[in-house]
């Protein structure tokens, strides 16, 4: 297992119009905590995006997904993080500390945005009983846009599916890859607050954004951390 310091550098005092890091791009400052505990830490604006995927409150974690899921052992674990959705005050902190927001299931929650031309859509291409995506409230002022990716969020052996399930509502690599080349840029600072399974770790490093992130769940953590190491061990993940 990897130790969670192997991912940790020191939370730097930023100044209030903060400049694109000097360190190496890619670096992942990974912490098993609330996400409150952790944007406390930060000044105003720190970030210059944050990418997150809350809890939407509709009982996702405890549903059984076909496969089953504790983390270490490839069955999920059931677990009850879904029960509610993010407070008011988890809204105010995340846009105090970040200069703009992409934030998924935004639609369960609509009471604490703005009218935004920027939504977003993840086309999962599914069909029967499956919603037919996902949205993303995003703060950037431009059209909306769309991103088509199979991802039935069953079983693995889906052909469009080549990624390490560990997590019941893991998001694929893909789509933060996504969403980086089109909302951000290479040397940034994104933020993360709910990083469930290390999708989007694996995007950052890749990408040359420096991302900083929480998650509650001990179980979750460590198999990401586990899983983030695994996948940021080859030179080269999206080969042109
Ligand atoms: C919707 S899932 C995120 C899935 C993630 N986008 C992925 O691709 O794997 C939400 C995650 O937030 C975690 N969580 C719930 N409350 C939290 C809190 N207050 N601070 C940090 N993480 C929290 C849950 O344990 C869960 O793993």
């Amino acid at each position: 297992m990897i130790a969670a310091e192997d991912f940790t550098l020191a939370p730097e005092s930023a100044p209030a119009e903060p400049e694109p890091i000097a360190a190496a791009p890619g670096t992942l400052d990974l912490r098993h905590g609330d996400c409150m505990d952790l944007m406390r830490e930060f000044p105003d604006k720190h970030f210059d995006l944050a990418i997150v995927d809350p809890p939407y409150g509709i009982g996702e974690g405890s549903r059984s997904r076909g496969m089953g899921t504790s983390c270490m052992s490839g069955d999920y674990a059931l677990k009850s993080w879904d029960k509610a959705p993010p407070s008011a005050q988890y809204f105010h902190e995340l846009r105090r500390v970040s200069r703009h927001q992409i934030v998924w299931g935004a639609n369960y929650y609509p009471q604490h945005f703005t009218a935004s031309m920027g939504w977003i859509f993840w086309d999962k291409m599914a069909s029967g009983d499956f919603s037919d995506g996902e949205l993303a409230f995003s703060s950037f002022d431009r059209g909306l846009r769309k991103f088509t990716f199979a991802w039935m969020g069953m079983r693995q052996g889906n052909m469009a599916e080549k990624e390490d399930r560990i997590h019941p509502t893991q998001k694929p690599v893909a789509l933060y890859r996504w969403l980086l080349e089109n909302y951000a840029k290479p040397g940034q600072r994104i933020l993360d607050t709910h990083l469930g399974s290390g999708s989007h770790a694996i995007a950052c490093h890749y990408f040359g954004a420096h991302l900083t992130a929480s998650e509650l769940d001990a179980d979750y953590y460590a198999a990401a951390c586990a899983r983030i190491a695994r996948e940021t061990a080859q030179t080269t993940l999206f080969p042109a």
